[in-house]
Parts: C-alpha cells; structure tokens; sequence
C-alpha cells in the first residue's frame, strides 16, 4: 500500500500571524491517521511552524533549498539550515520555480543529489505548459524532466522521494486536468519507473496530483488508481478547504 499524502503549498503566503492562526485552526481538527499531511510555510516560518506542530501529525516541509549545501549564496538556503530547523522535507520543481527562477532538469538533478545526501525527503514536482499538452507532448515532456532530474538515482534514494505531477496550465488557474487526464499520467509515470527500474519499485512510488484541487473536486481525482493524493496550492490556505481535501480519499 502506498502513502496516501496531502501536502499543502503555502508559497509566499501567510506572515507569522496568518501562521499561527492557520497552524492552531488546522490542529484542532481530528485527522485520519492513514493519510500523511503536510505543509510547506514561507522559509521564515519554518521554526515557528515545526514548534507549532510539535505535537500534531502534520509534518512541514520547506518549498525549495540551494544546490550548495554553504558558501557565497546571498539570499540563499542550505540543506543543513533546514535540517537544522527540523524541517527533514522539501519541494524540489514547483513549476513557479522553474518558469520564475530558470531552474532546469539539471538544476534539479543537484538541487535532489543534495537533498538526499543530506538525508531529506523530497517532493518532486513536475508537468507540462499548455502549448505542450496541446501539441500532444505532454508525455514526452514529463519523460525528459523525470529521466534528467531523477532515472540516475538508486532504487534505494527512491524511499526519500515523492512524487508531484503538476499540468502548470492547471496551477492556480481553476482549471484541473480531468479525472481521467490525471489517471493517464499517472499510470504512464509509473510505467516509466518500473521501466526504469522494475516494477516493484513503481508500485512503492507515491504520486500526488497538484493543479487546482479544491474540496469539491478532491474525491473524484483521489479516486483514481494512480493518484496518491495532492499537493495543494490555494486550497491549502483555508483550514476547512483543506481539511476537506485530506478528508476526501
Ligand atoms: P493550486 O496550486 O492548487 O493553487 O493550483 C498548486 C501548486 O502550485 O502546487
């Protein structure tokens, strides 16, 4: 059985305020023990969040990290400042990165190496531009950006990963790829892994669907076979919609 996860994506959203009245909502709710949750605050609500939820399953995790782990990075974040916080999580290729931010598959590739040498779990997002859904490329987009960033690791590195198939044309848009969009590219994901590596493994890997998942629309994406859960931008800032959503498998 696969972890079943709903991570939420806070991006830079929610001051120290709106932290701790979001974190203190969210803790009073009852939470179904089977399904990993997760948050993803703004760096500089990092500690005030892992002290807030010392007690609660909730875990958090950090929205991105530097490819170098010290030195001469102005502005930047190391794995070892995180870890340091207690954060032991971090989402790697959200596509506001890479679009924003230029980072590339290689980036990615280090930015990973980095994080794993360091002991982190990662959630690995990635997923086509809508030019590239529309001229039928999706399929060999997702390819490349998985076998780039990730076809080099071990079967064993795969245990600190997570995976977050993310359609950017359906991030923060309104518009979420279909039920049946999600199943079909999740199910090629997992065939590219057990091609890759073997099908044990692909069975083992969990994918979230990320891209407008609200309450209403959770349950019927959730339902699909290869869906493991989501990873939640807007819906993640309300406490009722996103408990909602985990609630939803
Ligand atoms: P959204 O964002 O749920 O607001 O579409 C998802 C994401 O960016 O991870």
């Amino acid at each position: 059985m696969r972890d079943q996860i709903v991570a939420g994506n806070w991006k830079m959203n929610n001051d120290q305020n709106e932290t701790q009245s979001l974190l203190n909502e969210l803790k009073k709710y009852n939470k179904p023990e089977k399904i990993r949750i997760i948050v993803a605050p703004a760096f500089t609500q990092l500690s005030q969040s892992v002290d807030l939820l010392k007690d609660d399953i909730i875990t958090v995790a950090a929205q991105n990290m530097n490819l170098a782990v010290s030195g001469a990075h102005t502005g930047e974040i190391s794995v070892n400042m995180l870890k340091g916080v207690g954060v032991n999580l971090v989402v790697l290729g959200h596509s506001e990165r890479r679009s924003l931010y230029h980072e590339n598959n290689l980036t990615l590739a280090g930015k990973v190496n980095t994080a794993l040498e360091a002991g982190m779990e990662i959630i690995f997002c990635f997923g086509e531009q809508l030019e590239e859904r529309k001229s039928n490329r999706h399929f060999n987009v997702v390819k490349e950006q998985l076998s780039e960033a990730l076809f080099s690791l071990s079967v064993a590195a795969w245990s600190q990963i997570i995976l977050a198939y993310e359609p950017v044309w359906a991030i923060g848009t309104g518009e979420t790829a279909s039920p049946d969009q999600a199943q079909e590219m999740h199910a090629y994901i997992r065939s590219l892994i057990q091609e890759h590596y073997n099908e044990n493994l692909a069975q083992k890997v969990s994918i979230l669907y990320g891209g407008s998942v609200k309450p209403g629309n959770a349950e019927e994406i959730f339902s699909m076979q290869d869906v493991d859960g989501g990873l939640i931008g807007g819906a993640s800032l309300n406490s009722d919609d996103f408990m909602a959503i985990v609630n939803a498998f």
